[in-house]
């Protein structure tokens, strides 16, 4: 038996309602932010995502799959978001004739090879949001309240919101020198990842799972004590916002996130859920003021998130946070045997087109086998179509819950259902 890829997953029954669910009430709630839906491809040249992510991250050094296309082009499946938005940002000239900033939100599979735990696959899905041409502190917080508020509407409780900053190029460049200072001398101590950290980026030291514990991260310089006055505002005003909008936040000091377009704000959320583990960090995101440009777009600002949803929904079932999701159908339909099939198959089709939701039998079962279907489908309703019922246009509908049965004419059904349903 062929099995599916490592890493990957199957979607079916409870779980693709939830997720359909989910999905739905993303889009209602990224219409009344005023989002514009984006969708760019799932491969790209494999350059975006080096200059875009970043070369010294773990996500190009370790973790895209790269392939060469029939025509030798090298391509990379995404990784994440972002480069690609921008990239369709830039490429179709949207600072020049959108209305300013441009507000995107887009959702979809990125590919990553990771080691698969729980919480961690190779293909996952992403809800995300950028949004560009500002530099209001005011927008990195109305992109933070997205998944806050997205999380609240779920009904999970348990969430910790942990913001940071990394200041502008000037501050960053300053605080990347305090880093090279004060971990030249233990270079030694350093795993061989973040030996080629120092070079290349030695922020991505402090990011990393290996070193993690060694007693010199703890007493690394920090990012807050390398601030200009800009950057220091900033964070200032971000935090002024937050607090505006009673957002509950902790400034968390060693944040700094595993991609390296950031500048300024940097958060994640994480699930305060006991034994949830690894899997905690449910979304994570920041401001990135220079990407646009590192792309070869015109100097613009911006900001944006993205969740996973596979946390997501292993949140809400580890916190058993039920959904309002249907599982019910409206009427289960009885043709009793092959004269009554094109007629009980027409009424089938109408009804569904009137809005309800409607099976019928397409295995010939007996009677009783047909019923016990209908309560495996919880159907509200049963109807028997017989040659009786084709003759007349007088239909015995069955409540399937009270056993209640009423006599209706054909063209009085929609209005029957229309009543009786939903109570
Ligand atoms: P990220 O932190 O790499 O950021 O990923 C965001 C979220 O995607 C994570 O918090 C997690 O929920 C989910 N995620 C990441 N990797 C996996 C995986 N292997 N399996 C399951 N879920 C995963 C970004 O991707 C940035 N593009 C976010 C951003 C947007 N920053 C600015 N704009």
């Amino acid at each position: 038996m062929i099995q599916k890829a490592k890493g990957t997953y199957d979607v079916y029954g409870q779980y693709g309602k939830r997720l359909l669910y989910i999905e739905d009430l993303i889009e209602g709630l990224m219409e009344k932010y005023n989002y514009e839906y984006f969708r760019t491809p799932i491969f790209e040249s494999s350059n975006l995502f080096h200059r875009g992510v970043g070369e010294a991250t773990d996500i190009v050094t370790k973790e895209t799959y790269d392939f060469k296309d029939r025509g030798n082009r090298d391509l990379t499946l995404r990784p994440e978001g972002t480069a690609g938005i921008v990239r369709s940002y830039i490429e179709n000239k949207m600072y020049g004739n959108h209305s300013i900033p441009v507000k995107a939100w887009y959702y979809g599979p990125m590919y990553r090879y990771e080691r698969p735990q729980s919480g961690r696959f190779r293909e996952f899905y992403q809800f995300g949001v950028e949004v560009f041409g500002s530099n209001d502190p005011m927008v990195d917080v109305e992109v933070i309240s997205i998944p806050v508020n997205l999380y609240k509407l779920l009904g999970l409780k348990e969430i910790k919101v942990n913001i940071n900053t990394l200041g502008d190029s000037e501050s960053r460049s300053n605080y990347r020198e305090a880093l090279v200072e004060y971990f030249r001398p233990y270079l030694n101590d350093l795993c061989e990842d973040c030996k080629d950290r120092f070079n290349k980026n030695p922020l991505r030291i402090l990011d990393c799972k290996v070193d993690a514990n060694l007693e010199i991260m703890k007493h690394a310089p920090k990012t807050i004590d390398y601030l200009n006055e800009t950057s220091k505002k900033h964070f200032e005003n971000v935090k002024k916002y937050l607090s505006a909008l009673n957002i509950d936040y902790v400034v968390n000091t060693n944040l700094v996130r595993g991609l390296d377009y950031y500048t300024h704000t940097v958060f994640e959320v994480e699930a305060k859920v006991k034994g949830f583990g690894s899997q905690n960090v449910l979304c994570g995101g920041g401001r990135y003021d220079n990407l646009v440009e590192t792309l070869d777009g015109p100097k613009t600002s911006g900001v944006g998130f993205a969740l996973g949803m596979e946390r997501l929904i292993a949140a809400l079932d580890y916190e058993k946070i039920e959904l309002p999701i249907v599982n019910n159908i409206d009427l289960y339909i009885i043709p009793v045997s092959e004269n009554e099939k094109d007629y009980s198959f027409n009424m089938c089709m109408d009804l569904r087109l009137n809005g309800f939701i409607v099976e019928i039998d397409y295995n010939n079962r007996n009677l009783k086998n047909n019923f016990k279907n209908a309560d495996r489908l919880n159907s509200k309703f049963v109807m028997i179509i017989g040659e009786e019922e084709v003759k007349t246009g007088i239909i015995t509908i069955k409540n399937n819950i009270t056993k209640e049965e009423n006599k209706i004419k054909k063209e009085d059904l929609i209005n029957f259902l229309d009543e009786n349903i939903g109570e």
